[in-house]
């Protein structure tokens, strides 16, 4: 469906929809909703956005309006009216303007010294970076926009890109104004993003409150602020007090003929901005630095008063204060690489380690997990833990009735830091690593170059049955109510052995069986049908593959037509794919050279399984560039980044992450900076302008 129009067509036809030079209301609704479908394919699942956020906002009102007007002509798989799965189902989904990021970590000086370094391969070297310090609030991430100064929409974070539309509850958070003058700031629309916290004082008086009428008390205050944004009644929610925090404007327009304000053009004078305009921002505690050590022994003084603040603060975050230059920088598909998080050292506690238990993951791994007494850290009970590995647990020699030291690495995943050696009694016993899989029986292998020992037996339950988990999981094949509940039952009953076998199950039996009733069995046949048009990186993330995550599973879908063509691919094909090193490339080649995964994949494919990228199925005139590389620096004039890029792919090119003897071209914008000159001294690297680029793709 996405093959019946191409980066050219679809420039050509959102040019004539902005300029509403489509006159007839049925051709414009349907050359929009090519146009949109198009675009988020592109987007959310080649991760190759190919249209300015801005553009894509104006055509998606556009189709909105022209719908509304014309209800006869409505569908349901128009792009208006697609929902999210996996959220909350009480809330309406709704798309965020732009993609609500999440921040790059870092937890010391030399990881900020890094990003210091990152940060100036964007920029010349004569110019200063001016850095803007505030708090990393923790709490629950939302939206707001506003229209023509009054508060249209709050909208959580959701997936990133889908949130819950909570206007309703937002409205309740007294320090959220409901209107600001925006109009007379020449500002039609805007988007501000921040955080929802609750102070200590309520959280501690809210978790009485619940521990005298008989509930538990929730385990920190973030969740406190996530949980409460979902509430279904309002006045429940104003009774709990939250407060706002803002920290950032991710869109505005600009009403015709007037300037922008000015303040925009760094981030310190947008916070001052809001704040005056009556906004809860970090006005006050905002700093500016012009040296990164400055920076650095900042977080460090920071961090000595963090409890004094009234709500949770897990760290600093330190933003690239001037806009243009972030603008420069970008983002990764993660995060944007102008602004970085400093996470606070993660509380501490002890406990006693009572016992070691073996668990068997998806890919046969045996992971040793510490039974403590449950000790609270950070508002959060620890009771299990991850030991990770044999060499982890010989190397902290960590014992049986140690005393251990906990902590809760960047405030979530709790880790045994080292026994006190000190308090030992003599009565500690070693950990005994079995030799045997505690699921099969089966015999355990280790990889010299391995840490851990796995289970080799392909059939050993617990692996099949986390095999089919994943497969069936909402980032893979996202099949509902497929989940571990059922898929052990199904799998206890011998209804389901195999991943294949999800598309041939017995039904009569299921619906025999009890506990299933007529819907539940429809819904789930349902789902089950509906994965089998999923796209084939999540088909590709599903198989699970080991070390090939949902990013490496896009990249590997995108460069061939049909899974098979992977069949071909050796180690050193896959590492010129753009962040595949030899790790991946090494277990990518393995899996599919295994007669057992290529069965599966014949086997999938004879259910109707889709094992082909549409996109790249198609015939194409392109192809020019195949087997060339491209990495583009500086800012270009003409193009943006990531369509030039997009270009380059379409025409069968790849895209390199930095200089290298495998890089061919280096397409070279203004202000250029260490790129080019790492490029110039290899020597091997044809320099290009954006011009002479331009002429190369055509
Ligand atoms: S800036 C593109 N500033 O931390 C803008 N985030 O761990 C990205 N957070 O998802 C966000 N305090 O929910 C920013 N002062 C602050 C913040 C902050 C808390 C949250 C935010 C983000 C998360 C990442």
């Amino acid at each position: 469906m996405y093959t019946t129009i191409n980066e050219k067509r679809l420039y050509e036809l959102a040019k004539k929809l902005l300029q509403k030079e489509v006159l007839d209301e049925q051709i414009a609704i349907n050359q929009l909703r090519e146009v949109i479908n198009y675009a988020d394919w592109k987007y959310y699942v080649q991760s190759e956005p190919v249209i300015a956020d801005f553009e894509y906002d104006v055509l998606y009102k556009l189709l909105k309006e022209l719908e509304e007007k014309r209800p006869d002509l409505l569908s349901p798989d128009s792009p208006t009216q697609r929902i999210s799965a996996g959220l909350s189902e009480r809330f309406p989904a709704v798309s965020h303007l732009v993609p609500m990021l999440s921040l790059d970590n870092t937890y010391n000086a030399d990881d900020l010294n890094d990003w210091d370094k990152r940060c100036r391969e964007f920029i010349d070297e004569t110019e200063v970076i001016e850095y803007c310090v505030e708090p990393k609030y923790d709490g629950a991430s939302i939206s707001l926009i506003y229209d023509n100064g009054l508060l249209l929409r709050g909208a959580t974070r959701g997936d990133g890109v889908m949130g819950e539309e909570v206007t309703l509850n937002i409205r309740q958070i007294m320090s959220v104004p409901l209107s600001a003058d925006f109009i007379k700031q020449g500002i039609n629309q805007i988007e501000i993003r921040g955080e929802i916290v609750i102070h200590k004082d309520k959280f501690e008086n809210f978790n009485k409150q619940r521990i005298a009428e008989g509930l538990a008390p929730l385990a920190n205050p973030r969740n406190a602020a996530s949980g409460t944004l979902r509430i279904l009644d309002p006045t429940e929610v104003r009774k709990r007090g939250l407060s706002a925090m803002l920290y950032h404007v991710s869109y505005y327009s600009v009403t015709a003929n007037k300037e922008k304000p000015e303040q925009l053009n760094t981030h310190y004078d947008t916070l001052q901005w809001l704040y005056s305009l009556g906004f809860p921002t970090p006005a006050k505690e905002m700093k500016i630095f012009k040296h990164i050590n400055d920076v650095i022994e900042y977080c460090h003084e920071f961090e000595q008063h963090r409890d004094e603040l009234p709500f949770e603060v897990d760290g600093l975050v330190i933003k690239v204060n001037n806009i243009a230059m972030q603008e420069k920088m970008g983002m990764t598909t993660h995060h944007p690489r102008w602004a970085v998080a400093y996470k606070f050292k993660a509380r501490q506690a002890t406990s006693k380690l009572l016992k070691v238990e073996f668990q068997v993951g998806r890919t046969g791994a045996i992971t040793p997990v510490a039974k403590i007494t449950p000790v609270p850290i950070g508002g959060v009970t620890v009771s299990s833990i991850s030991l990770f590995n044999e060499d982890v647990v010989r190397e902290k020699d960590v014992r049986i009735g140690d005393t251990v030291l906990v902590e809760r690495a960047g405030d979530v995943i709790p880790y045994i830091v080292k026994p006190l050696i000190e308090l030992r009694t003599g009565e500690e016993e070693e950990i005994k690593f079995p030799i045997n899989c505690p699921a099969c029986n089966g015999l355990l292998e280790k990889q010299p170059d391995e840490a851990a020992w796995r289970c080799i037996n392909m059939s050993c339950p617990v692996q099949v049955v986390e095999k089919l988990i994943h497969f069936a999981s909402k980032d893979a094949m996202d099949i509902r109510n497929m989940g571990t509940a059922n898929v052990q039952k199904f799998f206890d009953l011998e209804l389901l052995k195999d991943i294949p076998g999800i598309y041939t199950i017995d039904w009569d039996k299921i619906k025999m069986m009890g506990g299933f009733g007529e819907k539940s069995v429809t819904n789930l046949q349902q789902a089950i049908e509906n994965s089998k048009k999923q796209p084939l990186n999540r088909v590709i993330y599903g198989l699970g593959i080991r070390y090939v995550g949902e990013n490496t599973s896009k990249i590997l879908a995108s460069a061939v037509a049909n899974i098979r063509e992977l069949y071909d691919w050796d180690i050193e094909k896959l590492t010129t794919l753009g962040d595949v090193g030899p790790k991946v490339a090494t277990s990518v080649a393995d899996f599919f050279s295994r007669i057992e995964n290529r069965n599966t994949i014949d086997l999938l494919e004879a259910a109707g399984v889709n094992m082909v990228n549409e996109h790249k199925s198609q015939p194409k005139t392109e192809g020019a560039l195949n087997g060339k590389s491209f990495l583009f620096t500086g800012t270009l004039a003409k193009l943006k980044r990531s369509n030039a890029e997009a270009m380059v792919e379409d025409k069968g090119g790849t895209i390199l992450g930095g200089v290298s003897s495998k890089l061919n071209y280096l397409v070279v914008g203004a202000d250029a900076g260490s790129k080019l000159e790492k490029a110039k001294k290899l020597g091997t690297v044809a320099i290009l302008t954006e011009d002479e680029f331009l002429e190369l793709i055509q």
